[in-house]
């Protein structure tokens, strides 16, 4: 018998997509291989590393524990979304790559999402709060100094930007 397929719309990065998924189909999963959006990363499909962080009505959330039918009607923000129209990166990301806070890069989208929320409700926040906000998100290369580095040097840009 044929998969049955729900039809859901999906507001991602600004753009709505109208797509048919099975019941089970993942957001990530539906982002990757459905949308075309690889910048979201998948590791342990477990919600366990973070990797797959996607901003979930503003909100970080793991897509690989979403079902992308849940997702029914709501805005997404991937990687893909965070710089500005003209691919201009936001402060994360040139904080991240000025601070040299990755090495692989696997975990960078869901750190980037991560901290792009952390930052825009703790805009200017102490070391523990930096590693609270990052606990969800597993890095097997940096050792987390630079990646806390950059978030305070993001924290920096992020109020340079708002005051010019
Ligand atoms: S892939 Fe989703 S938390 Fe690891
Ligand atoms: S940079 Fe390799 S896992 Fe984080």
């Amino acid at each position: 018998m044929a998969e049955v397929r729900h039809p859901i719309s999906l507001t991602v990065n600004g753009v709505v997509h109208e797509v048919a998924v099975p019941a089970r189909r993942l957001l990530s999963d539906c982002l990757r291989h459905d949308l075309g959006l690889t910048g979201t990363h998948v590791g342990c499909e477990h919600g366990v590393c973070g990797c797959c962080t996607v901003l979930l009505d503003g909100e970080p959330a793991r897509s690989c524990l979403t079902f992308a039918v849940t997702a029914d009607g709501h805005e997404i923000t991937t990687v893909e979304g965070l710089a500005g129209p003209d691919g201009t990166p936001s402060p994360v990301q040139k904080a991240f790559s000025e601070c040299h806070a990755l090495q692989c890069g696997f975990c960078t989208p869901g750190f980037l999402c991560t901290v792009t929320a952390l930052l825009r409700d703790t805009p200017a926040p102490t070391d523990d709060e930096v590693l609270e906000g990052i606990s969800g998100n597993l890095c097997r290369c940096t050792g987390y100094q630079n990646i806390v580095k950059a978030v305070h040097r993001a924290a920096e840009l992020t109020a340079e930007e708002s005051a010019s």
